[in-house]
């Protein structure tokens, strides 16, 4: 079938690019109305792995808003009805009620039942340039929400944003099973979204204070498949297929020497470690490109992730 997911419009070319990674397949877009051809379980997974989707619809047809009437009169209902319906506009307004639409549908099906609260058929009509027309299939799992709060608080500032740390996991193109690596692991905050996702994983720091705090976090969170060693990310040997991580920055966060120095080393090691891909989130004002061509890595694309007025993140997708 053909599915219809709205993005996050906060950045939607990592949204485009996480669908990608995650879904491996093609896809077009407009703005933040993406269409692919998917299965259930790949809806399953889309539903459970993206953090820049809010929602997917079974894609039934697009249309001019004034042609919504006639469109909506000339579909064959039947086969993608079941049992009761609603329809409901989103995003922006159609020309006319949405009751008024219903009654095409009404004529269209056996036995037509309307069910405003717990409807099987919930038609969405989404108000875009064009109407987008579609069948809800549910929501994409936001339970990052509340990892929020507990991992951010005001004694550890650096933890990161887990809707940013899933997005980074994401980028890497892993799937359930294979191994992901945080060498600089902090609180834990990406080794907890890749475990929940299905990952194995593996985290080192230097601090032991902050492998304390990550095995606490993963257990909290009831992650599978963990292992934690205190270790210096410069040195450590570790077999894992891709590395996810958020690098120290000197400011809130322990540092072993200068910035540039560290990020050089560390990415000189993991070079040994023959992974297939490194998503690495380095501070805006340190000339990463530099690095990342001294160690001999290839950008293979780059986001801009805002997180106060005197810091911004580059996330860096490395081959
Ligand atoms: C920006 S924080 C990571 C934040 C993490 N993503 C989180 O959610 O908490 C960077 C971490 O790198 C660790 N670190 C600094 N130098 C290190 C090194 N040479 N090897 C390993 N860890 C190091 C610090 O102790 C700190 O916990």
């Amino acid at each position: 079938m053909k599915a219809l997911f709205i993005l996050s419009k906060e950045d939607l070319k990592l949204a485009y690019a996480e669908f990608s990674a995650v879904m491996k397949k093609e896809f077009r877009a407009e703005e933040n109305i993406l269409i692919a051809d998917c299965d259930e379980d790949e809806i399953k997974k889309a539903k459970k792995r993206l953090a820049y989707a809010n929602s997917v619809f079974r894609f039934l047809f697009s249309c001019k808003t004034a042609e919504l009437e006639a469109k909506m009169q000339e579909f064959d209902w039947q086969p993608v009805y079941n049992e009761s319906f609603s329809i409901r506009a989103i995003n922006g307004k159609t020309i006319k009620p949405e009751a008024e639409y219903a009654k095409f549908v009404w004529r269209k099906v056996k036995n037509p039942k309307v069910d405003l609260k717990e409807a099987k058929t919930k038609i969405f009509l989404i108000c875009d340039k064009k109407i987008h027309v579609g069948i809800f299939l549910g929501e994409t799992d936001k339970s990052y929400l509340g990892r929020k709060a507990a991992m951010k608080s005001a004694v550890y500032p650096t933890a990161i944003n887990p809707k940013l740390a899933k997005a980074m996991v994401n980028l890497t193109g892993a799937e359930k099973n294979e191994t992901i690596c945080d060498p600089f692991c902090g609180t834990g905050g990406i080794l907890v979204e890749a475990g929940l996702m299905g990952m194995k994983t593996i985290g080192c720091d230097i601090s032991p204070r902050m492998i304390n705090l990550s095995t606490k976090n993963l257990e909290k969170n009831k992650a599978k498949y963990w292992h934690l060693q205190v270790d210096d990310a410069t040195k450590a040997r570790i077999k894992c297929d891709y590395v996810a991580t958020d690098l120290p920055y000197g400011r809130n966060s322990e540092v072993t020497e200068k910035p540039d120095k560290l990020y050089l080393n560390f990415l000189l090691n993991i070079k040994t470690w023959k992974i297939k891909k490194a998503v690495v989130s380095f501070p805006g004002f340190i000339d990463y490109k530099k690095i990342i061509k001294n160690a001999g890595f290839k950008i293979e694309e780059e986001f801009e992730n805002y997180i106060h007025k005197s810091l911004t993140k580059k996330i860096v997708v490395l081959k």
